[in-house]
């Protein structure tokens, strides 16, 4: 078995290869998704590819984000993890182990200070080297569409399409991007114009999903005639998911829960006298009746200790096994890989 990068022209290969990989799971991904989520980032390269072969034919993979997150208000050059995958006839051989430790040295000679992954079941396979579960809190809201927002601002919320990634929006809705998220910690730092025009657009409801009730969908909020948030979200069986949010301002005090009543117009718009809401919970404070959960899916390892900012840094090497490891943490669905 050979263990290298993988070459460009064996992209299609690679392709057929993940959607093979992942065909058990529930909703498998399709071959389409693996290539839009190659083709649209601005990022792509082979070189950040591992893959190993066996008679010619791709047995496993490991595929490198370059990405940066805001973490303690820094941002933070980090590494994704994705399309971790080994062919059924292999696994539980050490493949993916052996890739994972390639992907290490990677980040240790690109000088990525973090790495962050999602996983479903395979969590032992990344603890054993090193990634540790950070939790993201959520809570869940019932919000009545009879919010008003106060007398003296004109919040205006409404659904968007791809124009809201032209020139004449996009530098306003970047920067408030920005303003919002760099108050978190976790969210991918979006600084690249191609990013939000390919990967963005296509991720929040450009293209349709299998099921197209749950096809992202994305509200912009103009308030006094401005630019000021940017909402996506996704019909679920129990409650509408908020998958991001941002929302920056000067005009609005903070007396005013603005997650709310954005929320409050968003169920006016389809015509509900109430509407259930999943949302991070760092973008707004606790209610009495929100019902809180926690998601454990996320898991993060230092690669280089000396780039991690501190607070962020002792919380990952601290032994806390409770619920909450970072009451700021979060990661906009949109984003992931
Ligand atoms: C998950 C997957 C990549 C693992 O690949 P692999 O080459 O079999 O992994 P390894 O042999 O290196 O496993 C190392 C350790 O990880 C853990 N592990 C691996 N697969 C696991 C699984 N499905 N469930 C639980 N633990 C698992 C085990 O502790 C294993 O050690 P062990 O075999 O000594 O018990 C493979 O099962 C796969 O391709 N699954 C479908 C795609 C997928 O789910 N990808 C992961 C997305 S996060």
């Amino acid at each position: 078995m050979q263990i290298r990068t993988l070459r460009e022209d064996e992209l299609d290969d690679w392709f057929f290869f993940l959607t093979r990989a992942f065909r058990n799971k529930q909703n498998p991904p399709t071959k389409s998704y693996f290539e839009r989520h190659y083709f649209s980032d601005p990022w792509r390269d082979c070189r950040g590819i591992f893959v190993a072969v066996e008679d010619g034919e791709l047995i496993g993979s490991v595929r490198n984000f370059t990405r940066k997150i805001y973490c303690c208000s820094h941002e933070v050059r980090t590494c994704g993890i994705g399309e971790v995958a080994t062919h059924e006839n292999f696994r539980r051989k050490g493949i993916a182990s052996l890739l994972l430790e390639k992907s290490i040295s990677y980040m240790l000679d690109n000088q990525f200070a973090l790495s962050i992954l999602h996983t479903g079941n395979a969590s032992k396979l990344y603890e054993g080297l090193g990634w540790k579960p950070v939790t993201r809190q959520f809570f869940t809201r019932r919000i009545p569409s009879d919010l008003y927002a106060p007398r003296d601002s004109t919040l205006e919320v409404s659904t968007c399409g791809s124009e809201i990634f032209e020139e004449n929006s996009l530098d306003r809705l970047m920067s408030v991007y920005s303003k919002s998220s760099i108050k978190y910690d976790g969210p991918i730092v979006r600084d690249n114009k191609e990013y939000w025009k390919k990967w963005i657009d296509n991720e929040t409801g450009k293209v349709s999903w299998n099921e197209e009730l749950r096809t992202p969908r994305k509200f912009s909020v103009y308030l006094g005639g401005t630019l000021a948030g940017f909402v996506v979200l996704q019909f679920g069986n129990e409650s509408v998911r908020i998958r991001e949010w941002s929302f920056f301002s000067d005009q609005l005090s903070d007396e005013f829960d603005i997650v709310d009543l954005v929320l409050s117009q968003i169920c006016k718009y389809y015509g509900e006298r109430e509407l259930i809401f999943t949302f991070p919970a760092p973008i707004s404070v606790f209610k009495q009746h929100d019902i809180v959960s926690y998601d454990n899916t996320t898991m993060y390892k230092m690669i280089s200790p000396e780039l991690v900012p501190k607070n962020f840094a002792n919380m990952l090497e601290s032994d806390c096994t409770e619920e909450i490891r970072s009451q700021r943490h979060v990661f906009w669905d949109t984003d992931r890989f």
